[in-house]
């Protein structure tokens, strides 16, 4: 058998991971038990950090959120980690925040890797050119893994061009887009686990078709071709199957 499984999730936002679908999901690790482990970044939320944060925000300790991420990255046993942008707020702190901040930024990203160590998990940096894992071999139908840089409701089609195959985040919502003229370049978003009632993204219409949902699949460790499956919530339940089969 020449097909590994795994499981990829996103935007998980530390304490603002919605509880149900935390459930639900290390209930399906538990059953599938995916040979790799992949999390597309935004393991925190940092909200306290954002630009133009609110000062309710700003005094919102980052302890909870913190230690929720990297519970949440521990628990999953996470091999690959990608930086994203929330999370990466840490390292942009660390260069340029002031004087007690930064060190303070320091500290949390020594801690973070120390913690990856620990459990074998590749931390991956953020941003388009260095901020990928090649899942498979994108030149035989792998994927290039990555947070997601484009937003809007064109960001899929975006991503698709960018990287030519594409998995992705950031925009929590589930897609999947084939280009027509060029059947090979495809890409998908993954959704999130986050609460699709956050403070700051109401106001958005954009939030609307946020999903808590994950992806899976199976790398063919032969030819590094990938099966990529959404598993999305249907009722009360989030459906996805456990087989690969093939046929000639
Ligand atoms: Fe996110
Ligand atoms: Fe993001």
């Amino acid at each position: 058998m020449s097909w590994d499984s795994f499981v990829i999730v996103g935007d998980t936002h530390g304490d603002m991971i919605d509880l149900k679908a935390r459930k639900a999901f290390f209930a399906f690790c538990d059953e599938f038990k995916p040979t790799k482990r992949i999390h597309l970044g935004d393991w925190v939320d940092l909200r306290a950090w954002r630009r133009g944060a609110s000062s309710a925000d700003q005094a919102d300790s980052m302890q909870k959120d913190y230690d929720a991420g990297l519970d949440f990255l521990k628990k999953f046993n996470a091999d690959i980690a990608i930086v994203g942008n929330h999370d990466y707020r840490l390292w942009l702190t660390a260069r340029d925040g002031r004087g007690p901040m930064r060190d303070y930024a320091k500290r949390i990203i020594e801690d973070v890797k120390v913690e990856m160590d620990a459990i074998g998990c590749r931390l991956i940096p953020y941003g388009i050119h260095k901020g990928f894992y090649e899942l498979g071999k994108v030149r035989n139908g792998g994927y290039y893994c990555n947070h997601g840089y484009k937003s809007g409701i064109h960001a899929i089609v975006g991503e698709a061009r960018h990287w030519n195959r594409s998995i992705s985040g950031h925009i929590h919502a589930v897609g999947t887009y084939v280009d027509a003229a060029k059947e090979a370049r495809s890409a998908h978003t993954v959704g999130t686990l986050a609460r699709l009632d956050m403070d700051y993204a109401i106001g958005n219409e954009g939030t609307a078709r946020h999903e808590n949902a994950w992806g899976m699949g199976w790398e063919n460790t032969k030819t590094g071709a990938v099966e990529f499956r959404h598993v999305r919530k249907i009722g009360k339940e989030w459906m996805y199957s456990d087989t690969i089969k093939g046929v000639r």
